[in-house]
């Protein structure tokens, strides 16, 4: 039985004061969590180490919104895995499409990047998805295919078992333009038997796969009772307390 994950990528947005603000309205609302569902926020890496802090005691996970795969050494402006280890990271998100629309991320650097996460004992969310153009051009199944098989290369299946992977179909962030549960569904499976052809079954079957991609209060529900969907990547709703609450609660 796979358990829900419900994260919030804060995305670059909340500075220190804000950050600690909206932690104080989760750490109010926890009590009353779905005790199914494991949540997580990503901050910016500014923040990390004071939400941290601040969320102790509290079984609320944090998470990076990106890293370097290098241990240590002259990458100025870079975030190494023993950095965010050290100061608690649980999660980080890889590859997520801003980041390689803006910053260049490739699949062979998500490849670095997640087996460098598996070696320091976080949890990398593999982010994956396809453009409007390749969704209307019929080979949204072969790019986000591509992307797991390079994702995943020499990743060993103890590793990938461990690995969460978010379907974010890019034409769906920001938009307020949601995949159709159905849609997201199929997608979630198809990404699922991929790791079967590489793995296993017995492995497939344990994968935490998310959506994300304009998941709100109003279609949590809908979307996180897909048979494949084990949980969100929420953007622009998880800046907001009650409506992140309300997603988490979707069962209710
Ligand atoms: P929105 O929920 O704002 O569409 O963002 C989704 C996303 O990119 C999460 O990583």
């Amino acid at each position: 039985m796979r358990r829900k994950l419900i994260a919030g990528n804060w995305k670059m947005n909340n500075d220190l004061d804000d950050s600690l603000a909206l932690v104080e309205e989760l750490k109010s609302l926890s009590g009353k969590f779905d005790k199914d569902a494991d949540v997580l926020i990503c901050p910016a890496f500014v923040n990390l180490y004071h939400v941290k802090q601040s969320l102790s005691g509290f079984d609320i996970k944090v998470g990076a919104q990106n890293m370097h795969f290098e241990e240590v050494g002259a990458f100025t402006g870079e975030i190494s895995p023993a950095m965010l280890k050290n100061i608690g990271v649980d999660y980080v998100i890889i590859g997520h499409s801003e980041r390689r629309q803006y910053f260049n991320e490739v699949d062979e650097t998500v490849n670095k990047k997640l087996k460098a996460a598996h070696i320091h004992g976080i949890i990398p969310i593999v982010c994956v998805g396809e453009t409007l153009k390749q969704r209307e051009s019929g080979i949204e199944k072969e790019t986000v295919k591509n992307q797991i098989i390079k994702g995943f290369e020499n990743v060993d299946g103890s590793e990938a078992v461990k690995t969460v992977i978010a379907y974010e179909p890019i034409w769906a962030i920001g938009t307020g333009r949601t995949a159709s549960s159905r849609q997201a569904n199929e997608m979630a499976y198809f990404i699922r038997n991929c790791l079967s052809e590489i793995y296993s079954s017995d492995i497939s079957d344990k994968v935490i796969i998310q959506y994300g991609g304009s998941v709100k209060a109003d279609n949590a529900k809908e979307i996180l009772t897909q048979s494949d969907i084990d949980g969100a990547l929420i953007g622009g709703a998880s800046l907001k307390a009650e409506e992140f609450y309300k997603i988490i609660n979707y069962a209710k």
